[in-house]
């Protein structure tokens, strides 16, 4: 069974044969290796690559958090956050905190902001909790995440003494540089490499996703199988009108150059809100340079027919959207009949709510490319961890190929510097005095 399709019969694309060959040159230097930044190309292979061996550690290590703690504090941000986070708000029951008894322990996020409140309230509620500490940053200097580290790694050290934080506290990070690493090795912590080919936005199948995954009771193995499947699917020698991620990367390159700069993501699943999260850093910092890019924005349905549904009815004719469609829910809610059906709704009894959901889903995408709005539509069976490993590999296949389409480098960003300069300046970071004194004759 394929577990990504893609359908683009309504955005009025014809795939010609200059187009498939264009896709497929930009394929084939995924393979190759001869593109631009392709130092970064390690993610390429990793679900075919992935040994036996590395996932019973990530499993073994998971385990030892998990016999440990029932918080287990994921610090990171950007491509070390929004993977992990993405998956398992996509495999997780969204009520796991209303039940008493609870299967996993609940992985909680921080050193994504650096907002006093949300790391003082979430120090504050994990009083009770017995925690443990993933960290994870590639180049391991990341203020946010430092930050939130510094303050874990205290609790962790006041509670459990010094000793025991070295079966609490696990780092992924770079094989040997950073602060990161420097601290790990002489605290004595346990460490995860990222390999150096491996860019923040496309490591989610390396430790980077998997341990906070593992930790948190999601089966890795079948998301790796997924991811693996995809791999297969997406591969060079697939031709290039059955390569879905070939596919998707035209139809978005045709749109892009006919004036729309906007592709909407979105489903009619809420449980993938986070998905599209994650979608928007992985297309944003690759195809966001040189004055070019889609920009990537995201909706959840149909909650958001009621908020921005107007706009992307009515407003500029810039967008297209791009809907992640699931064919079959995993459990089942019928809606039931009701003898004065005084809302009117017996027309539905007997019917499951996700047929409603379906027939939205239909007639949502009919009006909006009635309005001008292009659908692309990109299906998977079901959500479960295979099918979320092959919809992480296709999209992050997808985004190589648009990018080298684009003609821009997609594995690097050199645009997320210029903040952290003018914020260390603004710090008084050590090393920026010149800095300092010209920006603060600009505020
Ligand atoms: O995609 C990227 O490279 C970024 O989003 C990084 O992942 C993010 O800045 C975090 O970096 P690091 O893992 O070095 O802390």
């Amino acid at each position: 069974m394929e577990l990504v399709k893609v359908d683009i019969r309504k955005a009025g694309i014809e795939l010609t044969a200059e187009l498939e060959a264009q896709a497929a040159r930009a394929n084939e230097l995924l393979c190759s290796g001869k593109g631009a930044g392709n130092d970064f190309l390690g993610w390429v292979h990793l679900p075919s690559s992935i040994t036996d061996d590395e996932l019973s550690a990530i499993e073994a290590q998971a385990a030892a958090l998990r016999a440990k703690a029932d918080a287990i504090v994921c610090i990171g941000i950007g491509g070390s956050y929004l993977g992990a986070r993405a998956v398992l708000e996509a495999l997780g029951n969204p009520f796991e905190h209303l039940k008493k008894e609870h299967d996993n322990p609940t992985v909680i996020f921080a050193g994504q902001n650096i907002s006093e409140d949300y790391t003082a309230q979430l120090l504050d509620a994990l009083k009770e909790h017995s925690i443990a500490v993933i960290v994870i940053s590639k180049s391991g200097t990341t203020t946010e995440p430092a930050i939130a580290f510094r303050l874990f790694k205290e609790e962790i050290e006041r509670r459990y003494g010094k000793e025991e934080a070295k079966h609490r506290i696990v780092a992924v990070t770079d094989k040997a540089r950073g602060a990161l690493k420097t601290l790990a090795d002489i605290e004595g912590y346990p460490t995860f490499v990222i390999p150096d080919n491996v860019g923040g936005r496309f490591s989610v199948l390396t430790p980077v996703g998997l341990l906070p995954l593992a930790a948190g009771g999601v089966d890795i193995r079948a998301l790796i199988d997924g991811a693996r499947r995809a791999e297969a699917a997406t591969a060079c020698s697939v031709p290039a009108a059955q390569n879905p991620a070939i596919v998707y990367a035209i139809a978005r390159n045709v749109l892009y150059n006919s004036g729309k700069k906007v592709e909407i993501l979105g489903s009619y699943e809420p449980a993938l809100q986070y998905i599209n999260e994650w979608w928007k850093q992985l297309y944003g910092e690759s195809e966001g340079k040189e004055g070019k890019g889609i920009f990537p924005a995201s909706v959840t349905l149909t909650a958001d027919l009621h908020s921005m549904g107007q706009y992307i009815q009515e407003g500029e004719r810039t967008m297209f959207e791009t809907i992640v469609s699931v064919a079959e829910p995993n459990h089942k809610a019928v809606i039931s009949h009701d003898n004065d059906d005084l809302d009117g709704l017996n027309y539905l009894a007997g019917r499951r709510i996700s047929e409603v959901n379906r027939m939205a889903e239909l007639g949502v995408a009919i009006a909006h490319v009635d309005g001008g709005v292009p659908n692309l539509r990109i299906e998977i069976p079901a959500v479960n961890a295979l099918t979320i490993g092959a919809l992480l590999y296709f999209f992050e296949r997808a985004c190589g190929i648009s990018g080298y389409m684009l003609g821009v480098n997609p594995f690097n960003q050199p645009g997320v510097e210029a903040y952290k300069k003018n914020m260390f300046a603004l710090l008084e970071k050590p090393g920026y005095e010149e800095a300092t004194k010209a920006i603060k004759e600009r505020l």
